[in-house]
């Protein structure tokens, strides 16, 4: 009998919306499974909370994400808030979520849809089936480190700095998180850094290949330089599974990578943190790539699939239910190839739906298979 809990924060605009299609995912998967138990428990977060409460999300808030073992985050902000102070702006409430669980490693997956292979940037033959995942460093390196500054120099020139920095401990624990995911995949990981001309290359190349023989030698592992890594995704995608960077490299691949799956609206993506030392289990936050999308909210218009995708993640990475993920992106491929389009992907000869029309179709496939 297996329990889990969940964080609902739906958050604002489209997130509220697409946050229901996953809500019948949960009551179907619970009532359909009697040996699996989803404990939900919901607040909120940006906007919402920021208008009920005055912050982006509350101690309460926090501290159901911290007892939770996966939360389900939406989307924040809109124009309403644009004035609101700094320190309490919609995206505080998802900073503080990654920062308080130290969520470091951000899970990126870009799946070619065969529907939708017509959408990539790519030609069909070479994305179709395409399903990649990156593993990008989340909480250090170049973003973070000190110094970051702008220096005044003599004549009025300026200098700006910036400090790529990683310890082993950072690149070890992130590195850990792509073997894991490789094994439940198909064994197989890339490393992308630039050892040739970064001394944080040097380290990330020595740690990887010492905690891969420590942790994980029956992955098969490939150390691959950053910029013939970015060749390689436009050359032969599917040459690649779980590919594992640093926060800058993984910033630029994992965008490249998503452009080859169409659009916004399909992209999922997880945050994890450490292991907890009884459980075994990851802190982990799972969401979307895209925002709150203002421009459609409130319409029924938004596509689900992206947060419906997200909540697929989770149940593999977080609850080992792999073979419930693994039939809710048959669905979604099965919806897809029926003909059935939100706005956002919709295509000569196809069928246009609303949000509510794709997630009830997605739910009936699910109920068909499992
Ligand atoms: P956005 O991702 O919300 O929207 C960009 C475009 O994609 C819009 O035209 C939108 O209609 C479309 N789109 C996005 N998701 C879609 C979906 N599921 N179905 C159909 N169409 C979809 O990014 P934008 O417009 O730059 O930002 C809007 C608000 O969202 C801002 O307040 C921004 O700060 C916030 N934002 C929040 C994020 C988060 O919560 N993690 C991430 C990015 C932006
Ligand atoms: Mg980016």
């Amino acid at each position: 009998m297996a329990t889990h809990k969940l964080l609902l924060l739906p958050g604002d605009g489209i997130g509220t919306e697409i946050m229901a299609e996953v809500e019948k995912i949960i009551d179907f998967l619970g009532s359909q499974d009697s040996s699996v138990t989803f404990e939900v428990e919901r607040d909120l977060v940006g906007g919402a909370a920021y208008d009920a409460h005055g912050e982006a999300i509350t101690d309460a808030a926090m501290a159901k994400a911290d007892a939770a073992d996966a939360v389900i985050f939406g989307a924040v902000g809109g124009q309403k808030w644009d004035d609101v102070p700094y320190e309490h702006r919609p995206e505080a409430g998802l900073l503080r979520l990654r920062k308080d669980l130290d969520l470091f490693a951000n899970l990126r997956p870009a799946i070619c849809y065969p529907a939708l292979a017509d959408a990539s940037s790519l030609k069909r033959s070479l994305v179709e089936g395409l399903d990649i995942l990156i593993v990008r460093e989340l909480t250090g390196g170049t973003y973070f480190g000190e110094p970051k500054e702008i220096v005044d120099l003599a004549d009025g020139e300026q200098r700006g700095v910036d400090t790529t920095v990683y310890t082993t401990r950072e690149i070890d624990r992130v590195v850990r998180v792509a073997l894991d995911l490789a094994k439940v995949r198909t064994n197989k990981l890339h490393m992308a850094a630039k050892w040739n001309v970064m001394k944080t290359g040097v380290l990330w190349q020595k740690v990887t290949t010492a905690t891969h023989k420590a942790y994980a030698p029956d992955v098969e592992l490939n150390l691959i330089l950053a910029d013939n890594c970015a060749m390689q995704l436009i050359r032969n995608p599917r040459q690649f599974d779980v590919i594992v960077t640093d926060n800058l490299f993984g910033d630029i691949l994992s965008d490249e990578a998503a452009m080859m799956t169409g659009s916004l609206g399909m992209l999922p993506s997880a945050s994890l943190g450490a292991p907890d030392g009884s459980t075994g289990r990851r802190k982990a936050l799972y969401e979307p790539v895209h925002g709150s999308a203002p421009d459609i909210s409130g319409q029924g218009l938004a596509n689900p699939i992206a947060m419906i995708a997200s909540f697929a993640m989770a149940l593999r990475y977080s609850f080992g239910m792999g073979q419930q993920a693994d039939a809710i992106e048959q669905a979604i491929a099965k919806v897809l190839d029926s003909g059935l389009r939100t706005a956002d992907i919709m295509q000569d000869g196809k069928t246009k739906v609303g949000t509510e029309q794709m997630g009830t179709a997605i739910l009936q496939e699910l109920q068909a298979t499992l």
